[in-house]
């Protein structure tokens, strides 16, 4: 099977980062991570990736004048090293319709909850605080609309027994980093068609 080339854009920490590059490292997944893209030089997630040989770049929004420029710029390094497909992974920005054309229907993005509950930048907490039971993290396919795109894989956590929100993330981590390597591999080895919001596998490899 040809391996798709990846470009995984992250902001902080980049604990998904390398769940995804570990699958594509061990077989897991038909990819290699041909690029990791940061719009903060302070990004954590960079230097484990420049240990593991793979190229990495800052591209900072503060450097462009519009929310589209940045896109653009961003579009570019990825172009330029062969990616196919994008992972974001911890990655704080909104993208503009730049981007979604430029990679249509193969941008990912994971969001820790199970959407479309609680989307936007505090999905543990504000599933933690309204009492839900169970959460969970939700791997979609991007589109316009904040953690709204089709989804590829979800997978549950219970909540009871977490103390508090901060425990509630930690075990929805744990299930996100087995969560995007679940949806690459589907992605990328089972025939797929969008029809609406639905992703309908058709028969493949797993
Ligand atoms: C994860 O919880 C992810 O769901 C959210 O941002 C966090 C990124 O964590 N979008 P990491 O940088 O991958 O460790």
């Amino acid at each position: 099977m040809a391996t798709a080339k990846l470009g995984i854009l992250i902001s902080g920490r980049g604990s998904n980062m390398q769940s995804i590059t570990r699958a594509c490292a061990s077989g897991e997944i038909p990819a290699e991570v041909a690029m990791v893209i940061s719009n903060r030089d302070d990004a954590a997630g960079l230097a484990w990736a420049a240990e593991h040989g793979i190229p990495t770049a800052v591209l900072s929004h503060k450097d462009f004048d519009t929310r589209e420029a940045h896109d653009e710029a961003i579009v570019t390094r990825l172009r330029e090293a062969g990616v196919e497909w994008v992972c974001l992974a911890g990655y704080m920005r909104l993208l503009s319709s730049v981007f979604i054309e430029a990679f249509s229907n193969r941008v990912l993005n994971i969001h820790p909850s199970l959407l479309p509950s609680f989307p936007g930048l505090h999905g543990q907490r504000d599933a933690f605080d309204y009492g839900v039971t169970v959460s969970g993290c939700t791997v979609h396919i991007v589109d316009l609309e904040l953690d709204h795109g089709p989804i590829v894989v979800q997978r549950a956590v219970q909540v009871p027994g977490c103390g508090d929100a901060g425990a509630l993330a930690d075990r929805i981590l744990v299930e996100e980093h087995r969560a995007y390597p679940e949806a690459l591999k589907r992605l990328l080895t089972r025939p797929w068609t969008l029809d609406g919001r639905r992703v309908v596998f058709g028969r493949g490899k797993s």
